[in-house]
């Protein structure tokens, strides 16, 4: 079986599937790659088929069609409508949990109770589906409330409300279906954490992990960490506040019972768990899952796992996992996302990008797409986050100087980044 070469579908069409394209493809066991949809600059790197990610009949049969070995999931969308679960019973492997498993993410009510019963460090907090409850349950906390729409909303079903009265009207346009449809029709009451986040990824297979890097990524549009939510406008590993002795709290109070509990759940998890994290004054406490690598947190964690990532990610889908065979690099990475004007708000888009060489491209850059497209044989802009110019150095510092070089040697019109990518480490190490 050794030398047996991979074909391998990818699915999605962002910055996190194009960096899983670009080191996918540095493994001497790949055979054919397809992207599906996959986007502009993706389709530079390899084959891309026109079948949306939400497609799950279509990219089941993609999948068998194109007799793939290997299915890579990058988006919870697919995972939570049940892409796996169907793939692995037309015999195909994947990278990628089943709807079981995808539920950590898609419903946050359903994550909740699963840390109530699996004693997880988390915050305090309640489930609710009628508004009378919720407004009794703000009204009486006896500490500052975040509400949170259950279901998948894209990242931006939290909302943060300053007084009580904004908690009431947040949770009430959230129930009445207002706020984010269906997916705000459940909710979660719970206390407001205060400390640094970090995003931490595991790597599952069934009870054994990978922990890569701790990651942080800048979800405000503008320095300083200023204005509007966005998906996520850089970021940069490892970071530094997960110390030691945080990921050893995340290990044994977190990972552990969380894998734990899913066995106990009947759960065979095979893919990436994202586990966010506030370092609060009692320890490490859990924000939220996801069932997937985060979007740009996976454009500096795939140049930082020095092993086949490939080989990896298919012993997984197979249910194999030998954690002693990982390498992980000890490098730094950071990815600044330049965006299209507008960005969070409604944006421009069709503009032409200019792109450097690839022979120009420094040693350890990566230019990752996430929102472009081709017309002709022309790349334009398509989406908000349009590029990742990534770095990786033996310092943060050499990261980041990588990757705002390749800021300066990209330009479309109206494209913005922030200069303030890991600005928090960088004052840390003063
Ligand atoms: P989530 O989608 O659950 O990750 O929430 C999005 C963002 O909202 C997080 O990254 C935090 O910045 C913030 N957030 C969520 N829950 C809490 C909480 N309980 N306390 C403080 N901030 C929170
Ligand atoms: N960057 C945050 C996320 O992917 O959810």
């Amino acid at each position: 079986m050794e030398n047996k070469k991979l074909n391998v579908l990818i699915v999605g069409s962002g910055g996190r599937e194009h960096a899983l394209v670009k080191a996918v493809k540095k493994s001497p066991i790949l055979g054919k790659l397809v992207c599906a949809p996959g986007n502009g600059g993706i389709s530079k790197d390899c084959q891309v088929a026109d079948v949306k990610a939400e497609d799950i009949d279509g990219i089941v049969k993609l999948a068998k069609d194109g007799m793939f070995d290997l299915v890579i999931c990058g988006p919870e969308v697919p995972l939570s409508m049940g892409l796996a679960d169907r793939l692995r019973s037309e015999g195909v492997a994947v990278y990628g949990p089943s709807k079981n498993g995808a539920v950590l993410e898609a419903s946050k009510a359903y994550s909740k109770d699963f840390m109530k019963k699996y004693s997880i460090p988390t915050a305090q907090g309640t489930n609710f589906i009628d508004v009378d409850s919720a407004e009794k349950y703000i009204r009486s906390a006896p500490f500052d409330v975040v509400i949170k729409a259950s279901g998948l909303a894209a990242g931006k079903g939290v909302i943060i409300p300053q007084t009580r009265d904004e908690a009431v009207d947040a949770a009430r346009e959230m129930l009445e279906g207002e706020a984010f449809g269906d997916s705000g029709k459940e909710i979660v009451i719970e206390e407001k954490m205060e400390g640094e986040e970090a995003s931490i990824m595991l790597m599952v297979c069934g009870d054994k992990y990978i922990m890569l890097p701790a990651s942080q990524d800048h979800k405000r549009v503008g320095e300083g960490d200023t204005g509007l939510n966005t998906g996520g406008m850089g970021a940069y590993a490892p970071a530094a506040v997960a110390t030691p002795e945080v990921l050893a709290a995340v290990r044994k109070n977190i990972v552990e019972p969380v894998l734990a509990g899913l066995k106990n759940e009947g759960i065979d998890y095979r893919g990436t768990l994202y586990v966010g994290i506030m370092i609060t004054a009692q320890g490490p406490k859990v924000v939220e899952f996801n069932v997937r690598f985060g979007d740009p947190e996976c454009q500096v964690l795939m140049p930082l796992i020095e092993s086949d990532v490939l080989e990896l990610m298919n012993d997984i889908a197979n249910g194999s996992l030998d954690e002693s065979k990982v390498k992980i690099s000890d490098k730094f990475a950071a990815v600044v996302v330049m965006c299209a004007d507008g960005y969070p708000n409604s944006y421009r888009k069709g503009d032409k990008i200019k792109l450097p060489e690839d022979s120009e491209i420094p040693q350890g850059g990566w230019i990752i797409h996430a929102g472009t497209k081709l017309d002709g044989d022309e790349l334009v802009t398509s989406g908000g986050r349009v590029l990742g110019l990534t770095g990786t150095g033996s310092t943060l510092r050499e990261a980041l100087d990588t990757a705002y070089a390749l800021c300066g040697a990209v330009s479309f019109k109206g494209g913005f980044y922030r200069k303030d990518i890991a600005h928090r480490e960088l004052e840390r190490q003063k």
